[in-house]
């Protein structure tokens, strides 16, 4: 019997006017081991509602053996989230991703990694978590003829993230659902001019440039009625000189500053502005993608 160990990040999808194209993976990180046995089906390490088949790095799972033609076996899913679930941080993303990579490493590695993400693109329905999540760092994506295409972008090392995740969850489907269908043209230039300088603002570290091009038009302006005192938490975060934006579907708030001690800088005055409870996570980028930190084989 083998066993495997999978070390996902957390990623934030959007950065503003990316709308399901940019990504970055982020150093908060989720582990899932696979262990194959042969007692069927076996998930701990979770709440008891995301134990049965429908889990996602068990569909991820079955997915890639289905697609390599491999017979599903018993197998035992362990996993250590530390990515907060339904806050616009992945954690769907990489339960999908572990359990791509878990089958493939556990069946000998047939798949590429873009073969895995051509899966879990399927499953996910678009690529700007599952991107990050595979290759690190920061990312912009596209979907062309059906199929996942993804490239890497330089980020300059000195940017500082501040997470804020408030005590409430935001499911995705809620946050797409008050979305419309149709979007006005300049709506769609600002967006595309914004986002090209939000590439370039992070490549060079530029803070100035960051704060101004991180803006948007396509999804924020509606999300952010789902979310309790997103204006008054924005206002406060750029009185700071910091780059705002909403962490993918929300409702985590994400600050990209240069500049060290906006943690401080916002203590005291976020419990002025808001009543809810919003914890506050420093973060990094992470450059390393999904990866294996445990491999045993020949278990008794
Ligand atoms: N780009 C996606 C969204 C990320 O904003 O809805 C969440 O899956």
């Amino acid at each position: 019997m083998k066993r495997v160990t999978i070390r996902v990040p957390a990623t934030t999808a959007n950065l503003g006017p990316g709308f399901d194209a940019f990504g970055c993976a982020l150093s908060l990180y989720t582990d899932v081991t696979f262990e194959e046995t042969d007692c069927g089906l076996e998930i701990t390490g979770c709440d008891e509602a995301f134990t049965g088949p429908d889990n996602l790095a068990y569909t991820s799972y079955c997915a890639v053996l289905n697609t390599m033609s491999e017979e599903v076996r018993g197998v035992r899913i362990h996993i250590d989230a530390h990515i907060p679930i339904c806050r616009g941080l992945g954690s769907s993303a990489a339960l999908l991703v572990a359990g791509a990579m878990g089958a493939n490493v556990l069946r000998g590695n047939k798949l590429s990694t873009q073969g895995l993400l051509n899966i879990t693109n399927a499953m996910e329905g678009h690529p700007d978590n599952l991107a990050p999540a595979f290759y690190g760092g920061l990312t912009a994506s596209m979907v062309d003829g059906g199929l996942p295409v993804c490239v890497s972008f330089p980020l300059h090392p000195g940017w500082e993230f501040l997470a804020l995740i408030p005590e409430f969850n935001l499911p995705t489907t809620l946050a797409r659902s008050v979305l419309p269908e149709q979007v006005n043209r300049a709506d769609a230039i600002y967006n595309i001019s914004h986002g090209a300088l939000v590439l370039k603002a992070l490549e060079l570290g530029d803070e100035k440039l960051l704060r101004n091009a991180m803006q948007d038009r396509l999804h924020q302006r509606y999300r952010k009625k789902l979310i309790p005192d997103y204006e008054k938490i924005e206002a406060l975060v750029r009185t700071t000189g910091a780059a705002f934006c909403l962490s993918g579907a929300g409702p985590t708030l994400l600050c990209i500053t240069r500049n060290p001690g906006l943690q401080e800088k916002l203590e005291n005055k976020l419990n002025a502005v808001t009543e809810h409870s919003w914890q506050m996570l420093p973060l990094h980028v992470e450059f390393q993608g999904a990866h294996i930190i445990s491999e045993e084989w020949n278990l008794e």
